[in-house]
Formats: C-alpha cells, sequence, structure tokens
C-alpha cells in the first residue's frame, strides 16, 4: 500500500493524526524535499528507510513504488497532495501497475496562511468564494489571467507566483481595481521564519522584492475582513 500523506504547509503539528499514524507504521518514507518538516521525518517509524525525492526523475520514483508494492510506503508531500503536486501523474503510474493507494489529505499553504494572517476568506457582502491559482509561469495556466481577475468578487491566492508579482500588478491595474486594492503576501507560512508583508498594489512589489521562495499572494477586498452585509449565520431574525 503507498499513503500519499499530506504533511501540512510547515509546521509539523498541522500534519493530521491519520498522516502521523501512517508515517508511524511506515517501512518506507519517500518525501519531496525542503519544504516538509524534519520533525515529521524524526515522528516517522524509527525502522524506515528514509529518502529524498527532490533530484529524483519520475522512473526513479516509479521504481521505488515498484519495489515497496508489498510495503508500507508513505508518500510524504508538502501542504495538501491534492494541489500542484504531480499527484495525478504518481496515481496513473500506481493504477497501471495494480499497485493500492491512499490519499490522506492535509493542509494546505492558503490555510496557513489564512490562520498566520488571522483572516477569513468569506466575507459576508464582499466574498462568498475563494480561487486557489497561480500567474503562468512555465507551466501553462489554461485559465487566462484576465478571467481570474475578472472575479473580483472572490478571495484570490496565487501560489508559485511570487517571482511573478509584478506581472499581477500590472495586470490587475490594467484592469481598473483601484491602486489600494489590498494584497498581501505570506512567506513560509506555519514555519518559524514565517513573515507577513501586507501592502496594496501600488505598495507590495518593493516590500517583497527579496523572496524568491515559498510564499503566497492574496488579493482582494476580503483582506479588509469589513463585512458588508450581516452574516446570516448568528442572526436572531432567522430562524
Ligand atoms: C509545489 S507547490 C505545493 C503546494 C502544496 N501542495 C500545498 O497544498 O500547499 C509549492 C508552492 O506552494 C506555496 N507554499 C507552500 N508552502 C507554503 C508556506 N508554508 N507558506 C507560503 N507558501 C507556501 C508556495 O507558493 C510554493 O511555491
Amino acid at each position: 500500500m503507498i499513503s500519499f500523506v499530506s504533511a501540512g504547509p510547515g509546521d509539523p503539528e498541522l500534519i493530521t493524526l491519520k498522516g502521523l499514524k501512517a508515517l508511524q507504521k511506515a517501512d518506507f518514507v519517500l518525501f519531496t524535499g525542503s519544504l516538509v518538516p524534519k520533525e515529521l521525518l524524526k515522528w516517522s517509524n524509527p525502522n524506515a528507510i528514509i529518502k529524498n525525492s527532490y533530484k529524483m526523475s519520475y522512473e526513479e520514483i516509479f521504481e521505488i513504488f515498484k519495489e515497496n508494492r508489498n510495503k508500507n510506503l508513505v508518500r510524504l508531500q508538502t501542504g495538501d497532495v491534492t494541489l500542484y503536486s504531480t499527484l495525478a501523474k504518481q496515481i496513473e503510474f500506481l493504477e497501471k501497475e495494480k499497485i493500492e493507494y491512499e490519499i490522506i489529505p492535509g493542509v494546505s499553504a492558503a490555510f496557513g496562511a489564512s490562520s498566520a494572517c488571522k483572516i477569513e476568506y468569506t466575507i459576508p457582502g464582499i466574498s462568498q468564494t475563494l480561487i486557489l491559482t497561480r500567474v503562468e509561469g512555465k507551466t501553462p495556466n489554461p485559465e487566462p489571467l484576465e478571467n481570474i481577475l475578472r472575479c473580483q468578487n472572490s478571495s484570490l491566492v496565487f501560489y508559485l507566483s511570487i517571482t511573478l508579482i509584478d506581472e499581477l500588478i500590472k495586470k490587475a491595474l490594467e484592469m481598473g481595481y483601484p491602486k489600494n486594492t489590498p494584497c498581501w503576501v505570506v512567506e513560509k507560512a506555519s514555519w518559524p521564519e514565517e513573515k507577513i508583508y501586507k501592502g496594496d498594489l501600488e505598495t507590495i512589489s518593493k516590500k517583497v522584492s527579496s523572496i524568491k521562495g515559498v510564499a503566497l499572494i492574496l488579493l482582494g477586498e476580503f483582506l479588509r475582513q469589513k463585512e458588508k452585509l450581516p452574516s446570516y449565520l448568528y442572526s436572531q431574525k432567522w430562524s
């Protein structure tokens, strides 16, 4: 059995209990490089073989899957394993080889970031939709950036896009976003070195120019956290 385990955004305690139990009975842990917190490896079965897949090719990873098909192999990946994770490609191989697998969900970076910023993504009268996306880089995004930015009443979270932030800002301004639209960047959410940069479309770029790595861009009016409508959830007027 291969278990795809979501490691969470950085704080090792953000793995799920189910994910931790899978690690504790693993014979082999194949993890995806530096974004997987090292503490999680320490919490694994002490007899497990532990390998970093960072420089491996798909063929090498698939060979390990095949060799360990009758053992407990944990494929430990950052955040939630169903987002930007090459999971589909790995599953395609397992299905072809008829190797059993399970997927254990987890906390994606977007939720590490919202907790770090102490914000809610869904604000009555402002945004009831959360879009997790990326600015097109080497990997094409079939949804043009214009279409994503047209969803101006949504909460936008951009993964893998920090080095493309100027392109994002330029497009948003061209499309008529006010310059003071809130835009925040969260670097290494939930890690000890976590940093939150708060600004707007006019000011954020300068504040984050030195970040090259692990960060999310949050964009939209929701960041003001000001309800335009009262929430009905606890209203005494509604039964
Ligand atoms: C290959 S994707 C993996 C995403 C992961 N599966 C998830 O659900 O969070 C890596 C990107 O996720 C974002 N990311 C991952 N962990 C993060 C964190 N702790 N803080 C901010 N951004 C993070 C960054 O944009 C990074 O470039």
